[in-house]
């Protein structure tokens, strides 16, 4: 069974840039769901399995795929969030991002863009793909589709229509460019730090 994180910091500390209510709704609401179906999901298969009854099979490994990495981004998301403080990428970090994208601004420029070309629901992501060596920005559909295997997502943006519509209406460009004032690089330091260090 997995379990909701607690949100490190309260519903109004990422003002004016994140709304309270915004966040309310999916902290408490929306990442609550995806953490329920994922464990309602994992019931389902348990007793699939005592009763040897498959014919919902499909159906339900495509419901651990959607709800499970739903669960798993949104945990990601709200703990790459935090109050606005600047905070800047480790040197070891930076040096990566100098390596894979030639500067921070054309890392940011082609984050930046992917994100507004997310199509649909989806998230912008930077992950490490250990087979490559490198870091890699990957649009991802959904919560499940449009990925590389083997990577290990740092920092993630939800692209999906709940975590700004509310605020910046189909403004996806302001709610990009004020995401950055509440983006906690000390928590992407320290995750790229955990992968690189196996
Ligand atoms: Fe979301």
């Amino acid at each position: 069974m997995i379990k909701m994180i607690e949100l490190p910091y309260t519903l109004n500390s990422l003002e004016p840039y994140y709304s309270r209510e915004t966040l309310d709704i999916h902290y408490n609401i929306l990442y609550k769901g995806y953490v329920d179906n994922t464990n309602k999901t994992e019931e389902k298969l348990a007793k699939a399995r005592l009763e040897n009854d498959f014919q919902n099979i499909k159906c339900l490994e495509r419901d651990l795929a959607f709800y499970g990495s739903g669960a798993i981004l949104h945990q990601l998301f709200f703990e790459n969030m935090g109050v606005p403080v600047p905070t800047m990428p480790s040197t070891k970090l930076m040096e990566q991002i100098n390596k894979d994208f030639g500067s921070f601004d054309k890392f940011q420029n082609q984050f930046v863009e992917a994100s507004k070309a997310v199509e649909a629901s989806g998230w912008c992501i930077l992950a490490w793909v250990s087979k490559f060596n490198k870091l890699e920005i990957l649009q991802c559909e959904k919560h499940q589709n449009l990925t590389l295997w083997g990577c290990i997502p740092i920092f993630v943006l939800d692209m999906w229509e709940h975590s700004y519509f509310l605020q910046y209406k189909a403004n996806r460009a302001e709610y990009i460019n004020a995401f950055k004032n509440i983006i906690n690089w000390k928590v992407i330091n320290k995750r790229f730090e955990e992968i690189t260090l196996v």
